[in-house]
């Protein structure tokens, strides 16, 4: 039986959005990722899987909110503000259903996980995250400060 583990995101230039914050958290998230990917080895547990998953949801969480804060922010327009938090939405409801799936004691597949998790972040920063961050650059639409 073969044992190759998936392959893990490398952090590069390709991924940045040019918002520091973002960009420090994405990190933070690949980081997670890499990490989760090393932990769920062929030894790993359910209590393994549940902690991993859990941290992951959370940390997300609070990544989503930091960027839905962004968007208010700037007066990102509407339609693009939705779009984007409906992503953010489609990812916490599958990892929350993987979570329960957990607790039900069903087996999850560590390469689909990881998979999952992978695929959705690189896309989801290199396609609407990187549009929030050109837009968070432009002189035109930058925000106000009024520190
Ligand atoms: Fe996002």
């Amino acid at each position: 039986m073969s044992h190759k583990k998936t392959a893990l995101i490398a952090w590069n230039d390709a991924l940045m959005t040019g918002v520091t914050a973002m960009d420090e958290q994405h990190k933070i998230l690949v980081n997670m990722i890499n990490e989760a990917n090393n932990l769920l080895d062929e030894t790993a547990g359910r209590d393994v899987y549940m902690e991993v998953v859990k941290d992951l949801i959370s940390y997300a969480l609070y990544h989503f909110d930091e960027e839905e804060e962004l968007m208010i922010a700037s007066q990102y327009p509407q339609d693009l503000r939705q779009q984007h938090i409906e992503e953010h939405r489609a990812f916490s409801r599958k990892v929350t259903t993987i979570q329960q799936e957990l607790v039900q004691g069903k087996i999850i597949h560590r390469d689909e996980l990881i998979g999952y998790l992978n695929h959705w972040l690189v896309n989801h920063i290199m396609g609407t995250d990187q549009q929030l961050g050109k837009a968070l650059q432009a002189p035109v639409n930058a925000p106000i400060s009024h520190r």
